[in-house]
């Protein structure tokens, strides 16, 4: 008699939702391939992948046989943060088409609001109030601060509507607009009165939306934050709108999730808030993904969008 004995390699480490969702996707794509959901087994090196989104800290360190840990999530800094996970496991994410489209609407949803002065109409209509004339389309210079996968697909989709784009980021970059990189983050604040964030949340971005980054504005700015809530400083920019430093704010994300009931944000007219909702991860694409690169690392190749350990990002 033989026994094929079907040996767990995979792992899904991740809220219930997502959980729910990606497991159907795994079932789908991979059939008969055993899946372990959660990190609770008996068997912990048997594991060679895991797929993760916001595990608990600590918890990869007994799967001694990792061979791949994949990011259901654009950003990774939950994983690198992870300091008992060994340096040596590649770290791959999800770099996908349709989450860079729902982050560009995202983004071009909160710009054109603002730019059409939609609050406004809203208030009017709420008064019955017939306020034509009474709002100009605004001018607007918009900084794409962290022109990355994310970040580049927005700054190209405003400055093909037209709008004039700056783009900041990291290292230099090739852009069909205006963009600084480095040491020139002054210099790109001087230029723009909107500043989107798209940043990954690394040592260096940590905090940077704070009062020292919007005293370097030249003008009144709005400010759109989808990246991650510890890049911001929440009562700095409470104090930056009071001051009239920042006209108002679109924030996705927030240093505590969920936002705290008792927070001033949600409450303050000038702040528009939605539950880290920007840009969500797709089942499909994200799975294909995953099972691609444990293909490629199971055959002595790097996988597809490694992390880079040293840039966080
Ligand atoms: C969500 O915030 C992500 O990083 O995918």
């Amino acid at each position: 008699v033989y026994f094929n004995i079907c040996i767990m390699k995979f792992a899904i480490i991740a809220p219930e939702t997502q959980t729910k969702k990606w497991k159907v996707e795994f079932e789908k794509q991979a059939p008969g391939e055993e899946l372990l959901i959660g990190y609770e087994t008996d068997r912990p090196d048997d594991i060679e992948c895991v797929l993760v989104w916001g595990h608990p800290k600590g918890s990869l360190k007994k799967f001694k046989n990792l061979k791949l840990i994949f990011s259901m999530g654009a950003g990774v800094d939950h994983i690198l943060n992870d300091d008992t996970i060994p340096k040596d496991i590649p770290v791959s994410r999800i770099v996908d088409p349709q989450m860079a489209f729902s982050m560009t609407n995202y983004i071009l949803m909160a710009v054109l609001n603002y730019q059409r002065c939609w609050y406004d109409f809203q208030d009017a209509q709420k008064r019955n109030h017939w306020a034509q004339f009474e709002f100009d389309e605004k001018n607007l210079k918009v900084g794409i601060l962290g022109i990355g996968h994310l970040g580049m697909d927005a700054a190209n989709a405003l400055y093909r509507l037209g709008f004039e784009v700056f783009g900041y980021s990291n290292s230099p970059k090739e852009t069909i607009f205006p963009s600084f990189y480095g040491k020139q983050l002054e210099d790109f604040l001087k230029k723009i009165n909107v500043l989107v964030c798209t940043v990954p949340l690394t040592p260096k971005t940590r905090c940077l939306l704070s009062a020292k980054l919007f005293n370097e504005l030249a003008f009144p700015t709005y400010l759109i934050n989808v990246s991650r809530g510890a890049v911001q400083v929440e009562d700095d920019i409470i104090r930056a709108i009071k001051e009239g430093k920042l006209t108002g704010a679109f924030l996705d994300v927030f240093e505590k999730e969920p936002l705290p009931n008792n927070s001033p944000l949600w409450q303050n007219p000038k702040i528009k808030i939605t539950p880290h909702v920007a840009s969500l991860t797709y089942a499909e694409e994200s799975i294909r993904q995953a099972l691609e690169n444990f293909r490629r690392v199971t055959n002595g190749s790097a996988p597809l969008n490694e992390v880079s350990r040293e840039n966080m990002y």
